[in-house]
């Protein structure tokens, strides 16, 4: 199988570009201001760009699920969030929508606690493998059915730091992980002019 490499799927200016956009629709529509609960990890930059892009008050809460697992069985919480979010109007922000196991819990999870609205706010949307039918209320990018690690996406813990939203092949991450190290923190994939 060839590799052809990591491929750019939006660049530091255009996830700026994004953010604003996407704090610019929530602000529109939440004037009260909104609570943004991040999940970790992977919302950690999109939360950060989207909320100091927010025109209205804002608290920030963040949760943590065990990632849904076929064999393990169900998604779980291991970190709640700290406030309760009744009667709040809350935005959750994830970095990545997959299947939607892990959207539709957790807005399930928040709505026990008797919020006045929860909306989705997502980084990156992967509709190819979705099962639930569960959709981004705000979206920055919509991204191929490929693997996608930057901006706060991983791969078992790595790339979550790389400049920028990339395509990799994940069949070929599974068997050497650290596979795009070079291309992706190499000179060659800078995905902006020097700053
Ligand atoms: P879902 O529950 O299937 O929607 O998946 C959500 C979670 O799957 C995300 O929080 C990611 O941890 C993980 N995930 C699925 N696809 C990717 C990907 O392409 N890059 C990084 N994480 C992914
Ligand atoms: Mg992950």
């Amino acid at each position: 199988m060839t590799d052809l490499g990591p491929s750019l799927i939006a660049s530091p200016t255009e996830l700026r570009a994004a953010s604003q956009r996407v704090a610019d629709e929530i602000s529109r529509d939440h004037p009260l201001g909104v609570t943004l609960v991040g999940v970790l990890k992977g919302s950690i930059l999109f939360l950060a760009d989207v909320a100091r892009r927010l025109s209205v008050p804002v608290e920030i809460e963040l949760v943590a699920v065990a990632p849904f697992d076929g064999v393990a069985g169900r998604t779980r919480v291991v970190k709640d969030v700290d406030r309760s979010v009744a009667d709040r109007t809350v935005v959750l922000l994830m970095g990545l929508m997959d299947t939607g196991f892990t959207a539709d819990f957790l807005v399930r999870h928040l709505e026990a606690s008797a919020p006045n609205s929860v909306h989705t706010a997502v980084l990156a949307n992967k509709n190819a493998r979705r099962i639930l039918p569960i959709s981004a209320d705000y979206l920055a990018f919509e991204v191929p059915d490929r693997f996608v690690v930057g901006w706060g996406l991983d791969h078992r813990g790595r790339y979550r730091n790389v400049n920028g939203l990339w395509a990799v092949d994940g069949a070929l991450l599974a068997n050497d992980p650290d596979r795009y190290v070079d291309d992706l923190y190499g000179p060659r994939h800078t995905a902006d002019p020097p700053r």
